[in-house]
């Protein structure tokens, strides 16, 4: 048991060393990202995965403000229409652990652009964020209103690596229906 477990931890820090790994001479551009890695790899995402990720996509904490994070968290009871709320502890431990890896602690390549794009605004989306809004402006309007797209929202209907947190222009697919 005290082995399996000695091996399973050894294994799991090898892999997050990896993922955190860095070269030489790219700590700048590879911050974030790594940044992102290793969110995913936490028991705080899976909890906020959990709660958070039951409707739509669990989105980048680095996606919007610490005080976007604050004012959506401070109105799960009234979330888009919906009630999104948790309890008193749950909320803090999630509200905190979003608005601490916010866009202003650049935890997602995206994380600078996006905070410069809003200046000084509290916005409660991350689509219709001017930096996103201006990455999307070649779609249609109708395109975002096919059925197996129905929000811009719902960035995994096109970005089939949303879940992991990557949006990269490469691997766009836009659903013909
Ligand atoms: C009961 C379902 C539900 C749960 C649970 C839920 N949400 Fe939402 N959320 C919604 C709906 C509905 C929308 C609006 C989606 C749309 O416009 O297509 C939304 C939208 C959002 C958006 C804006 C998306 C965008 O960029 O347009 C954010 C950010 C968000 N939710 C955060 C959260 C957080 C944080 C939690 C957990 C505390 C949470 N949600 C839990 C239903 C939910
Ligand atoms: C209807 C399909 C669709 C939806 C829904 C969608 N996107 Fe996109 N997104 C695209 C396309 C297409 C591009 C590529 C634009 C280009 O290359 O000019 C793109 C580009 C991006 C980029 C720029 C990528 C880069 O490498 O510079 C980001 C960031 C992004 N999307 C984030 C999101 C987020 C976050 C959501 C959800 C809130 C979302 N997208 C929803 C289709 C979509």
């Amino acid at each position: 048991m005290r082995i399996h477990t000695t091996i399973v931890l050894a294994l799991s820090t090898g892999i997050i060393l990896f993922l955190l790994g860095e070269a030489p001479g790219d700590s700048d551009r590879r911050g974030p990202a790594r940044a992102t890695a290793a969110m995913l790899a936490s028991p705080e995402y899976e909890a906020y995965a959990e709660e958070c990720g039951s409707c739509h996509l669990a989105y980048p904490p680095g996606l919007l403000p610490a005080r976007s994070w604050r004012a959506v968290m401070g109105g799960l009871d009234d979330h888009f229409g919906e009630s999104a709320e948790l309890d008193a502890e749950t909320t803090r431990a999630i509200g905190d652990w979003l608005a601490g890896n916010a866009a202003e602690a650049r935890t997602h390549r995206k994380s600078a652009k996006i905070l410069k794009s809003v200046r000084g605004a509290t916005p409660l989306r991350v689509s219709t964020t001017p930096y996103v809004l201006g990455k999307h402006d070649e779609i249609r309007a109708s395109v975002f209103r096919r059925k197996s797209v129905a929000s811009r929202a719902n960035c995994a209907a096109c970005h089939p690596s949303a879940e992991r947190w990557d949006f990269d222009d490469d691997d766009v697919r836009i659903p013909r229906f």
